[in-house]
């Protein structure tokens, strides 16, 4: 999902893992799906997806620059990009794997080029709770993704406590705000943890679809007050992040409105309770709401500010959460 007047690096991003979704989609549905991407998104280039590449391809030619004082500044394109990637959930990676795998990551999960300087800077949210293995192998692929492309990044996982509704868009709110205190940010990737929020539930053509990987600036982000801070439970909140960035004068550019309605990791023994409630969109009333619920209203309380080796933890309580029913 995308936001036109981006600038070109989060446009090429947002190309890149969109990239990375569609073998994903590619990989998890059957022919009949991709084929519907391609009749709804006439615009995709079509790659040759029999021939991926390992995610981690080359990046081994990133060496350490001598010195800074000389370290030039990242191509505009990166010299290691392949295409299209492999990308498979048969073996859960272990952290100390991935770590392994990943030797210029700093603690907290931020990464900067060793060989120049990166030209834009992205913060990468993601709204959590109790999601260990997916997690794993979102850190498996995403990390090596970003330096594929050159970019200075950190990854924040915004972890909500206890165990009522789930509000993702409340915690990318609180992943905004404190993820803007660390940085200037060029971009924020506001990623799922599993890349795909949605369910069948969005399978029809949509005219207002926002969810699964969104790539904005700050900028942007602020003019349409953020994400709205009162949906519970998974999806809900997309018509109306939708409507906001409507009425906020911006407009969405898809790429394909399937990106992100396939589940992508699947476990059902991690499945966390189910979303019992959620608001209905009709009792929102975006057009009326929008400037008065979101990141100017925004209140939470911040509990823990870790960093671990592959991500910076934000744990939260975000106040009151609707009973189940
Ligand atoms: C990796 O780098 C080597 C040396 O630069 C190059 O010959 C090769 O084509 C690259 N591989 C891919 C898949 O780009």
């Amino acid at each position: 999902m995308f936001l036109s007047r981006m600038e070109n690096h989060c446009f090429l991003l947002f190309v890149f893992v969109f990239q990375a979704i569609f073998i994903l989609i590619l990989y998890r549905s059957g022919p009949s799906r991709v084929f519907r991407g391609f009749v709804e998104a006439p615009q995709v280039v079509v790659v040759d997806y029999s021939k991926p590449h390992d995610v981690y391809t080359n990046l081994s030619l990133f060496t350490q620059a001598p010195s800074e004082d000389t370290m030039p500044y990242c191509s505009a394109q990166s010299p290691v990009l392949v295409g299209p990637l492999t990308i498979t959930f048969k073996v859960l990676p272990s952290e100390r794997m991935i770590i392994k795998r990943n030797p210029f990551v700093q603690s907290g999960g931020h990464y900067r080029p060793p060989h120049c300087f990166a030209r834009y800077k992205s913060a990468i949210l993601v709204a959590y709770r109790n999601q260990e293995k997916k997690l794993r192998h979102l850190l498996y692929y995403i990390h090596p993704f970003l330096q594929r492309q050159q970019l200075s990044y950190t990854i924040y996982l915004i972890q909500q406590v206890g165990t009522g509704s789930f509000n993702r868009a409340k915690l990318l709110n609180v992943g905004v705000r404190e993820a803007m205190k660390d940085e200037e940010w060029d971009c924020l990737v506001l990623h799922d943890i599993d890349l795909v929020p949605e369910n069948d539930y969005n399978l029809l053509p949509y005219k207002s679809f926002f969810g699964g990987v969104s790539a904005l600036t700050p900028e942007h982000y602020m003019k349409m007050n953020g994400f709205p801070n009162t949906y519970w439970g998974d999806g809900g909140e997309n018509d109306d992040i939708a409507t906001r960035i409507h009425l906020a004068g911006m407009k969405i550019v898809r790429t394909s409105p399937h990106i992100g309605r396939y589940r992508v990791t699947d476990y059902k023994e991690e499945t966390e309770i189910p979303d019992p409630w959620r608001r209905p969109p009709s009792q929102h009333n975006t057009r009326k709401t929008w400037k008065a619920d979101g990141m100017n209203t925004l209140q939470f309380r911040l509990l823990s500010r870790t960093k671990h080796p592959l991500y910076t933890k934000i744990t939260v309580d975000i106040g009151y959460v609707p009973p189940f029913s």
